[in-house]
Order: structure tokens, then C-alpha cells, then sequence
């Protein structure tokens, strides 16, 4: 590697100029060994937040971030490894359902996932709310378990991608998170060191959403597609709105809850139909199907047969969780207290802010306000209304479940504000708008 001096290559990104890869390598090697201080790289990245990076630039971004840890080889895994990824939402619980399903249907599914970040919750915290789940195994477990179940769910270890995860925290603490570039990076340097073959990616757009417009979600989705394929991992993306929650259940169990009625034949349709698409590409691109549709109807399968719930009860099993109430949901612990919120007024619920139920959610203990908070895996909300459903002035629109002492009337306001109730039915905002491809967008019909 060439030197370089750093000052320099910021103030070129500072300028509008770009990096070529020689001088992005040296840039984040020097911050990977300490060399180059935070308030360097906050300047850099406050650079390319605000002049953005060209396709090369994000290349070699993911390349570095990639390479600053270890990028695991499953190639003693039989089979075309296929894994999900979803920047995000409010209720959006798709990978503990269709995770079991496609492993089901002979796909390897290595997934490593996150925490919940602010409004919006984390696969790993709704994995530990099944007593014992273990989400710290290391890389030598990870590959047996996968070998063994097809199917592995843990979280970022300190060995994937390092970089990133340093230069996440940064950014969380500089104002530079919502850039298409930064975050395409962030997320396809993790999803890369996993060992996949190919990845689904659901791409969120919407008031529970980290990108509000399609036409931002667009823009991430095709920045993540195009590095997906530059390592030569089949990539394909889908955007779906996140204008109201994905399902009814917000919270850790509750969650967890809301995918067994999936897995056993039941649940609510918006969920049900982001998720069979999402598992149908997977199963797709994990040739154990000819087309989508056919992958879609093969997922249906596995949850009408029943391989999908007991693949579920393995993996549980397998990282040891108990089953208990995996057979037995309604015997989980209730939460110590429960209340309810109301409509207003006579009407059809005609919006809801995702953001503030997320946040409703988070004030009940079903997310943390700081790094240290913990978790209460019972709280959270369940919603009795969505778009389009008529109410009568008093009833239930919401119910609440937290163990912590909270203020019960600033819950309730909060949820009250985050649904509009109108005068006439509306059209319910649309589910899945897009698919994004290496060939290209194709609007969802
Ligand atoms: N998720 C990530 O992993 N990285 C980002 O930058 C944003 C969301």
C-alpha cells in the first residue's frame, strides 16, 4: 500500500474529488491500527456524508470495512448459503419466521443480526426473549450448528467487520447515519464476512423507516445491489413501506409470539405476504427453486406441513433455548401490567406513525433509551386497528403490556397521536413497491 497523507485525503473528499481504492485502503487501515485518530475519520466521514461516494468509492469502502475482520469460509457448508437483511422497522419480525422455513426447505441460513436500535427493534433481542437462547456462539459453533440445522442466528462478533463497527458508533455520534453510501457499506461489509453465496435484502421506506421517500429506499437499494454483485454475491432487494407497522405485535415475545401463530398456519396477511416473498427469493437464489413463485409456494408448503415449526423448535434447541413455550406460547409470563388504549372518535383509522409506536414500545421496556438499558422481554404493544379498519369512539386501538412502573397516560397519548382517525376509508398504503436486481427496477404489480 502506497502512503498517503490523511489531511490530504480528506481535504480531497472535502473538495467533491474522489478517492481511488489505493487511498480509501490506506484510510481505513490506518483507523483499523489506531493510526489515524476518531476526530480524522469524523472529518472524513462528515465529508463523504455531505459530498456522498461514487460506486468505486462505496466498493472499496465495503472492501475495507469487510477486510478489517475475519471473512468466514463456509465452503465445507453443502449448499448455496442465502441470507435476509432489513434495514429496519416497527413490528418487522419476517426473519424469525421465514429463517426456520427456508432452512426447511434445504437452504443454509447463516444470519448474523442486530440489536434494536432506537424505535426500531433487533432480531437478537426477540431471540432472547425465549429463555436460554444463546446468540453469543463463536465462529467454530456457528459453523457446526449451521451444518448441523441449516440454520444458525447469532450476533456481530468482534471479529466481523471491526471497522464498521467502530465507524457506526461514530457516526451515531456525528450526525453522519443517514448517508446512502456510508450505510450501503455498513450494512454489505457485515452481511459479507458471513459467508453467504447470496443475499435478499428488504429495504424500508415510511415513517418507521430509516429512509422516509421510495425514492431513498430506491437509491439505498440499488447502491446495495450493485456491491452485492461487485463480490459476486446474487443480491436482490425488495422495497416495502413501513407506514404502519408489519403485523400487530411490537415487542420482543410478543414477536416472537406473533411468528409460532405464522409458523402454525395463522397470522396477519401484510406479514405473512412480506415474509413467503422474502423466503421465496431466498429459496430461490438457494436453488431449491426454479422461480420466485415457485420458491413462494414451497415456503407455504413448509409452514402447511409443519417442517418449518419443528425446524424451529431444532434451532432453538440446537443453541440452547427451551422449547417450552415455543408448544405452549400462551404459558409465557404475562407482564405485571396492562392497559389499553382508545379511539377518539368514530372514524377509519386513516394513519399511523411507526416511529412513535416504536417509541411507545421502547418507554414500555421494549427497547432501550441508552446502551446499558435492559431489555424487558415481555413488553410491548399489540394493535388491535390498522389502516383502513373502522372504530367507534372508545374502543381498543392498542394494548399495552410493560413490568416496569411506567406512566401509563403519556403511553396512551403517545399512541393516541401516532393514529389518525378520519371520516372516510383510506387507501391502505402500499406493501411491496419494487424489485431491484442487477438487471434492474421493476415496479411491484
Ligand atoms: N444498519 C447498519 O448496519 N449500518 C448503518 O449504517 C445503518 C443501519
Amino acid at each position: 500500500m502506497k502512503s498517503h497523507n490523511i489531511v490530504s485525503l480528506i481535504r480531497k473528499k472535502r473538495d467533491g474529488e474522489s478517492l481511488d481504492s489505493d487511498e480509501m485502503r490506506f484510510l481505513i487501515q490506518l483507523y483499523s491500527r489506531d493510526v489515524m485518530p476518531d476526530y480524522q475519520m469524523s472529518a472524513f466521514l462528515m465529508a463523504a456524508f455531505l459530498n456522498g461516494l461514487n460506486d468505486d468509492e462505496s466498493a472499496s469502502l465495503t472492501r475495507e470495512m469487510l477486510h478489517s475482520g475475519t471473512v468466514l469460509d463456509l465452503s465445507m457448508v453443502p449448499g448455496v448459503k442465502v441470507d435476509k437483511h432489513s434495514t429496519g422497522g416497527v413490528g418487522d419480525k419476517t426473519s424469525l419466521i421465514l429463517a426456520p422455513i427456508v432452512a426447511a426447505c434445504g437452504v443454509p441460513v447463516p444470519m448474523i443480526s442486530g440489536r434494536g436500535l432506537g424505535h426500531s427493534g433487533g432480531t437478537l433481542d426477540k431471540l432472547e426473549s425465549i429463555p436460554g437462547f444463546n446468540v453469543n456462539l463463536d465462529l467454530k459453533r456457528y459453523v457446526e450448528v449451521l451444518k448441523e440445522h441449516k440454520l444458525v442466528l447469532i450476533g456481530q462478533t468482534d471479529e466481523i467487520a471491526p471497522a464498521d463497527k467502530r465507524m457506526y458508533a461514530l457516526r451515531d455520534v456525528t450526525a453522519t447515519v443517514e448517508s446512502i453510501p456510508l450505510i450501503a457499506g455498513s450494512i454489505m461489509s457485515k452481511k459479507l464476512a458471513e459467508g453467504i453465496d447470496a443475499l435478499v435484502l428488504d429495504v424500508k421506506f415510511g415513517n418507521g423507516a430509516f429512509m422516509k421517500t421510495r425514492e431513498d429506499a430506491l437509491s439505498l437499494a440499488q447502491r446495495l445491489v450493485v456491491i452485492g454483485e461487485e463480490f459476486g454475491k446474487r443480491t436482490v432487494a425488495y422495497l416495502t413501506g413501513m407506514d404502519q407497522p408489519l403485523g400487530n405485535n411490537i415487542g420482543n415475545w410478543l414477536e416472537v409470539y406473533e411468528s409460532i401463530e405464522c409458523l402454525n398456519g395463522g397470522g396477519p396477511k401484510d406479514l405473512l405476504e412480506v415474509t413467503h416473498l422474502l423466503a421465496g427469493t431466498m429459496i430461490y437464489l438457494g436453488d431449491e427453486a426454479g422461480t420466485v413463485e415457485e420458491g413462494i409456494e414451497r415456503s407455504k408448503a413448509a409452514v402447511q406441513d409443519g417442517s418449518a415449526m419443528q425446524k424451529l423448535r431444532d434451532i432453538v434447541a440446537g443453541q440452547d433455548g427451551s422449547t417450552e413455550y415455543l408448544d405452549r406460547p400462551d404459558d409465557y409470563p404475562a407482564a405485571s401490567h396492562s392497559f389499553e388504549a382508545a379511539a377518539g372518535k368514530d372514524g377509519y383509522i386513516s394513519a399511523m406513525n411507526s416511529y412513535i409506536i416504536g417509541m411507545a414500545g421502547v418507554e414500555l421496556g421494549a427497547g432501550r433509551k441508552s446502551k446499558e438499558e435492559t431489555i424487558d422481554p415481555a413488553a410491548g404493544i399489540i394493535l388491535e386497528k390498522k389502516i383502513g379498519d373502522p372504530v367507534k369512539r372508545g374502543e381498543t386501538i392498542a394494548r399495552c403490556f410493560t413490568n416496569k412502573e411506567v406512566e401509563t397516560d403519556t403511553v396512551r397519548q403517545m399512541l393516541q397521536d401516532a393514529v389518525t382517525v378520519g371520516s372516510f376509508r383510506p387507501d391502505v398504503p402500499a406493501l411491496i413497491t419494487d424489485t431491484v436486481t442487477r438487471d434492474g427496477v421493476t415496479p411491484w404489480s
